[in-house]
C-alpha cells in the first residue's frame, strides 16, 4: 500500500519507535492516530496527528479508540501493533545476600502478558473487526515482536508474548487473507529508545558488545523494516528480523 493513502493506527505512540514511526508517516502524508497511556509524551508529536490515551490491556479502550481513530481518520486500513513493556526477572533465583529461593512475581508476569499479548490481540481483533465490518480492503497490520522470541534469560513474559506475536502473525495473515489483509511482523534487536535507556548499563553494555554490525539499532534502521512491510503488498505471514546480527 501506498503510505500517503494510509490511515493508520499505531499503538504506543507517544516515545521510541512508535512516535518515530508516526513522524514518518506523517511526513509521507498518511493519516496517523496514535494511542498510548502516555498523555504527556503524546503531546510532543506533530500536529496532525490525531492522538489520544488508550491503555491496550483494557479491552473496553481499544474498542473505544479503534472507533475513535476511524471516525477521526475517515476510515482505517493499518495498523502498527507497538505498545510494549518490560519487567524483567529469572522465574526461579537465590538471592546472594540471604540465599532465600525468588520467584518471579505473578504481578510482573500478568503486566507483560496483559500489554504485550492480550492488548495485542485486542487491537488486531478490533481493527480487523472494523476492516471487516466497513468492507475496507486492502488493509495490514504490523505486528512488533521481538529476537527474544527465541528464548532470554530473565524475560519469560516478555519471551512468551513476543513469540506468541510472531505464531499470531502466521495465524492472523492465514485468518484475514479472505478479508483482503496482510499481517506482518518486525522482531528488533536492541534499538535505542526510552525501553532501552532504562536497561542496567553494565547488561546494556554487553549486549551491545555482541552485535555484529557494531552497533545498537536505530528507530531509523526500524522504519525501513516496518516501512517495507506496510508498503509490499506480497509480504505476509512473516516476521523480519531487525537485529544488526544480534541472535543469528
Ligand atoms: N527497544 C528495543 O530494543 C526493542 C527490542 C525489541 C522489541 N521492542 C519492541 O518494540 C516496541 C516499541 O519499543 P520501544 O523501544 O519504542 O519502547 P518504549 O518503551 O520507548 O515505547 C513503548 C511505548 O508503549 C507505551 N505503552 C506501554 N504500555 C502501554 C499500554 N498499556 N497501552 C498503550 N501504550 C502503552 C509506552 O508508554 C511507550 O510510549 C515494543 O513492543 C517493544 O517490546 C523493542
Amino acid at each position: 500500500m501506498q503510505l500517503s493513502s494510509l490511515k493508520i493506527i499505531i499503538t504506543g505512540g507517544a516515545q521510541g519507535m512508535g512516535a518515530a514511526f508516526a513522524r514518518h508517516l506523517h511526513a509521507a502524508g498518511a493519516s496517523v492516530a496514535c494511542g498510548d497511556v502516555a498523555e504527556d509524551k503524546l503531546a510532543e508529536l506533530p500536529e496532525g496527528v490525531h492522538r489520544r490515551r488508550l491503555d491496550v490491556s483494557s479491552e473496553a479502550d481499544c474498542e473505544d479508540f479503534v472507533a475513535w481513530a476511524h471516525e477521526r481518520m475517515g476510515g482505517l486500513n493499518a495498523l502498527i501493533n507497538n505498545a510494549g513493556i518490560l519487567r524483567d526477572g529469572l522465574l526461579v533465583r537465590r538471592d546472594k545476600a540471604t540465599g532465600e529461593v525468588k520467584k518471579l512475581g505473578a504481578a510482573e508476569w500478568n503486566a507483560v502478558i496483559g500489554v504485550n499479548l492480550t492488548g495485542a490481540t485486542f487491537m488486531v481483533r478490533e481493527v480487523v473487526a472494523k476492516m471487516v465490518a466497513t468492507d475496507q480492503r486492502p488493509g495490514v497490520i504490523v505486528n512488533m515482536s521481538s529476537v527474544a522470541r527465541h528464548g532470554n534469560r530473565g524475560q519469560s513474559n516478555y519471551v512468551s508474548a513476543k513469540a506468541a506475536l510472531a505464531a499470531n502473525t502466521v495465524t492472523w495473515a492465514r485468518e484475514f487473507a479472505a478479508f483482503g489483509v496482510r499481517v506482518g511482523a518486525v522482531a528488533p534487536g536492541m534499538v535505542e529508545t526510552p525501553m532501552t535507556q532504562g536497561m542496567n548499563q553494565k547488561a546494556r553494555d554487553a549486549l551491545v558488545a555482541a552485535i555484529p554490525v557494531g552497533r545498537i539499532g536505530t528507530t531509523d534502521d526500524l522504519w525501513l523494516a516496518v516501512r517495507f512491510v506496510l508498503e509490499c503488498d506480497y509480504f505476509n505471514g512473516r516476521t523480519i528480523d531487525v537485529d544488526g546480527g544480534l541472535a543469528m
